[in-house]
């Protein structure tokens, strides 16, 4: 099978490296595509997202991806953003889960973040009016809003969960996020049979740090799913740990919630788990799922055993160290 693999820049290819040999020892064969995103691909191509890395993805419908830096305020516009734009990579979602032997505040920790991933403020329409005045487009359409909405409820339906929380902040971008909150309500409406709830945005935040035990699929536009991705990694122990995947009707992009991590890049100090756990999924999209369980496990037990693990991870290990374990442990 073949799958295409963007390793990115910054923590990028060590920690994709990593997720290539622990899928290898999983006993499945890959034949991965090399495709150049971030950094390199800007200075090889003159280009850090070359046309030819999104025909690669059209090719073979899959990539693993790591993450790719976007300069703050200047230079290119984010590869990411521009990547699921161009491939219509319409849901992002992100588990996050109590792992075992991981030390968190709460325990029994278990909610799925979905995310729109192709409007909102990250449109890209901004500009000038006049020096020192910007405007940003909040972009909302209905067939976006209700695609994203009964994707979750679909998720939750698949999955066995009972609870889908729409988060918002209507009261403030009436017409906006009005638009959506009317489209969640309306696409609910066919699921009588899971429980529905609507939060604004900045009480989930504090519901999730109280007690983050409470939510179960929660879906939202795309900068609060950015920020709350984020803060739900906080929960189980950091961004080291939480896989992602990005999915469209035709393609799917796997990558972890975390970015390419420069203040540690090729330090051989970054914690491949993220990442590992997307191959996972990825796995499992392609009906692999045996091979996806057995990573799983093996991250647990990893976990548990608390043998080489990462800085981030409270050990003193390395990206090598902690895959040598995840490998060993396969058989776990
Ligand atoms: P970041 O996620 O790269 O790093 C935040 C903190 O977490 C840093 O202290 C970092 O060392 C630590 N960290 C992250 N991943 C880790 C891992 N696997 N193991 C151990 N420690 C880890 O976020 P930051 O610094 O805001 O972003 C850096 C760059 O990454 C930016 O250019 C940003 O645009 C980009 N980015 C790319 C993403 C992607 O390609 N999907 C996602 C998020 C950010």
């Amino acid at each position: 099978m073949q799958v295409v693999l963007i390793e990115g820049d910054g923590i990028g290819p060590e920690v994709t490296q990593a997720a290539c040999r622990v899928v290898a020892a999983a006993g499945v064969r890959i034949d991965w595509v090399k495709a150049a995103a971030g950094i390199p691909a800007a200075e090889q191509h003159g280009e850090p997202l070359p046309e030819e890395t999104l025909e690669m993805i059209r090719r073979y419908r899959v990539a693993l991806k790591g993450p790719c830096t976007t300069p703050v305020g200047k230079g290119y516009r984010s590869i990411n953003v521009r990547l699921r734009q161009g491939l219509d990579l319409f849901a992002s979602v992100r588990p996050v889960r109590t792992m075992p032997g991981v030390k968190t505040p709460y325990e029994k920790v278990d909610l799925v973040v979905v995310r729109e991933n192709t409007e909102g403020l990250y449109s890209g329409m901004e500009h000038q009016v006049v020096p020192g005045v910007v405007e940003s487009v909040r972009l909302v359409t209905r067939a976006a809003a209700e695609r994203i909405v009964k994707f979750a409820f679909e998720l939750a339906r698949h999955g066995g969960r009972r609870l889908v929380t729409f988060c918002h902040k209507a009261d403030v971008m009436r017409l906006s996020d009005g638009l959506f909150l009317e489209c969640a309500r309306t696409v609910a409406e066919d699921y009588p049979f899971i429980q529905f709830e609507e939060k604004p945005i900045d009480n989930v935040c504090l519901e999730l740090a109280s007690d983050p035990t409470q939510f179960d699929v929660l879906v939202m536009e795309n900068l609060f799913g950015d920020v709350i991705s984020d803060l739900g990694a906080g929960l189980v122990g950091g961004l080291g740990l939480v896989p992602g995947a990005n999915y469209g009707n035709r393609f799917a992009v796997f990558e972890a919630v975390h970015g390419s991590a420069p203040d540690i890049a090729g330090q051989g100090l970054a914690n491949p788990i993220a990442v590992v756990r997307s191959a996972a999924l990825m796995l499992e999209y392609v009906g692999h799922r045996e091979a996806a369980v057995k990573i799983e496990r093996a991250v647990a037990a990893t976990l548990q055993n608390g043998v080489g693990l990462t800085r981030d991870l409270g050990g003193t290990g390395t990206t090598a160290t902690i895959t040598e374990q995840l490998i060993k442990n396969l058989g776990a």
